[in-house]
């Protein structure tokens, strides 16, 4: 009978920590998590490093992003929902956080 609240507790409570601390560890690196982002979403058409070419030939390279937009605005184009005028790219929406992941790397990656 005594066992039965340590139980519960380690499902309510330890498991789902478990998971959060796993998305804490990704706050913290924010350059870590916005590369993985844009290795998920972005690098199937552009090139999301600092060399080699787009593998969508009309995609620019996002490390001359910086040269048309501003980076410190991309976030909130990221939350509202970035698409382009080209039918290739799909749109994409981002929440707070990872938004801000985003364009930490594509910091990083600016030529
Ligand atoms: C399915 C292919 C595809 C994917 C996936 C894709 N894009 Fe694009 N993107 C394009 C193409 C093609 C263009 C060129 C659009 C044009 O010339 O109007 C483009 C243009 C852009 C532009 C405008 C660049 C400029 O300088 O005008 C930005 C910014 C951009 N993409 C960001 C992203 C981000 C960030 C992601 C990932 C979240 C992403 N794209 C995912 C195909 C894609």
């Amino acid at each position: 009978m005594s066992r039965l609240p340590t139980i519960l507790f380690t499902l309510v409570v330890a498991l789902p920590a478990l998971a959060v601390g796993d998305t804490a560890a990704q706050a913290q690196d924010p350059v870590r998590h916005g590369r993985a982002l844009v290795k998920q979403f972005c690098a199937r058409c552009h090139s999301v490093t600092r060399r080699g070419r787009s593998p969508h030939a009309d995609a620019p390279p996002l490390r001359h992003m910086g040269r048309t937009f501003d980076l410190d605005e991309f976030p909130h184009t990221l939350e509202r929902g970035i698409s382009s005028s080209h039918p290739a790219m799909p749109e994409f929406k981002f929440d707070h956080d990872d938004a801000r992941a985003v364009r930490a790397y594509l910091r990083t990656i600016q030529q």
